[in-house]
């Protein structure tokens, strides 16, 4: 009870504060002209101040109490937003600091994988034969994907860590340049990211609903650390179901809470967009570290795989050895799932 009072005084108080401050400086006389207004305004300042410690008054200052401003934005009636420091803090703390572990973490982790285990060659002779993995549009899609979410993803970080590591090496001038375009560009590649996630999810959702043999592949950890394992899939295997629902729901989520934050108060209360801050930055860590591992694979880690979105084209013993059960279905041919060439006819 006493600390509602408390809390009252303390609003009351920095109405006071706010009217009087705004009174000298002459923006408010024609705002409080109106009846109503004058109905419920705040006794005078000097009444309120009687009686009242300087500490009573920054408590209420400190929770947040609403003031009077004659401004149209009533949100500058609010001196002090105490979880506006909370937010700094996590951001500025954890959410920075396990953000460059974990970037660097994937760095280290896939230069681990590269010297144990090299490229990834395909094991059988090559056929000099290709078929066809992906069509004009879709590669498209996945170009348009992709490049965006790289600009994306350079230019978020600078905004995260750009002041600690560039700001120091360029200087105020060049980076101030450099963020401001960056700043643009990640605005408005935004949109982009966000068009060619939703077509990503409705040209490929078909090809990546969990299977049983999935279950198989992840066992056999996708024969990723052992030479000559191929499990069977279709056209995805259980690995790139991962990159895929991680690009749709982490995508998804990066859209949804940097739609929220390009347009600030438009959708979310002041509250809501700290906490889409920290979700944006934090999602899009973990996907940048998901996607560098999927870039590593996807060109130099695995002998074949660029050609699937380069030409669209794919050698046809690459495909049989990585996508065995999806070769069988496009081609009619059987394949032998352990030596990964064409099945003697029966
Ligand atoms: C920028 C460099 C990138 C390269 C070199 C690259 C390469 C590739 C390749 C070669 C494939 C086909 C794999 C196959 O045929 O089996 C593929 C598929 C795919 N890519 Fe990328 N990609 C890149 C960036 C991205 C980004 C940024 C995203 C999403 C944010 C993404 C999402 C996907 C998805 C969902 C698939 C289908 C599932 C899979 O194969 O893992 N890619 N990529």
């Amino acid at each position: 009870m006493a600390s509602v009072i408390k809390r009252c005084a303390g609003a009351l108080l920095l109405a006071g504060v706010l009217v009087v401050g705004a009174g000298v400086s002459g923006g408010v006389s024609g705002g409080l002209s109106a009846g109503s207004a004058l109905a419920a305004d705040p006794p005078p300042f000097n009444t309120q101040l009687e009686g009242k410690s300087k500490g009573e008054m920054w408590s209420g200052v400190r929770q947040g109490v609403q003031g009077l401003v004659s401004i149209p934005d009533k949100r500058a009636g609010t001196l002090i937003q105490s979880e506006g420091e909370a937010w700094r803090a996590v951001r500025n703390g954890p959410l920075s600091e396990y953000g460059s572990w974990v970037l660097g973490g994937i760095f280290a982790l896939l230069a681990l994988f590269f010297l144990v285990r090299g490229r990834i060659r395909i094991d059988g002779r090559k056929t000099g034969r290709t078929i066809q993995r992906f069509n004009a549009f879709e590669r498209a899609v996945h170009w348009l994907t992709a490049g965006s979410f790289v600009v994306l993803g350079v230019t978020g970080l600078n905004v995260l860590y750009g002041r600690h590591t560039i700001l120091p090496l360029l200087g105020p001038e060049t980076f101030a340049a450099m963020t401001h375009y960056g700043k643009l560009a990640h605005n408005f590649l935004g949109f982009a990211f966000i068009v060619g996630v939703t077509l990503t999810f409705v040209l490929w959702v078909r090809h990546n609903i969990p299977e049983r043999h999935d279950l198989v592949w992840f066992l056999k950890a996708g024969g990723l650390f052992s030479k000559g394992v191929h499990p069977p899939a279709r056209k995805f295997n259980g690995g790139q179901k991962i990159i895929f629902w991680s690009t749709v729901v982490g995508g998804g989520i990066l859209g949804f809470t940097g739609v929220q934050l390009i347009f600030p108060f438009s959708f979310a209360t002041l509250g809501e967009l700290q906490l889409y801050q920290l979700v944006h930055s934090a999602v899009a860590i973990v996907m940048i570290a998901i996607i560098v591992a999927h870039i590593y694979i996807g060109s130099v880690g695995m002998e074949g795989a660029f050609d699937a979105m380069g030409s669209g084209q794919v050698e046809l013993q690459w495909a049989r050895e990585h996508h065995s059960l999806w070769v069988e279905e496009v081609t009619g041919e059987r394949v032998d799932h352990h030596h990964h060439h064409r099945a003697p006819a029966e």
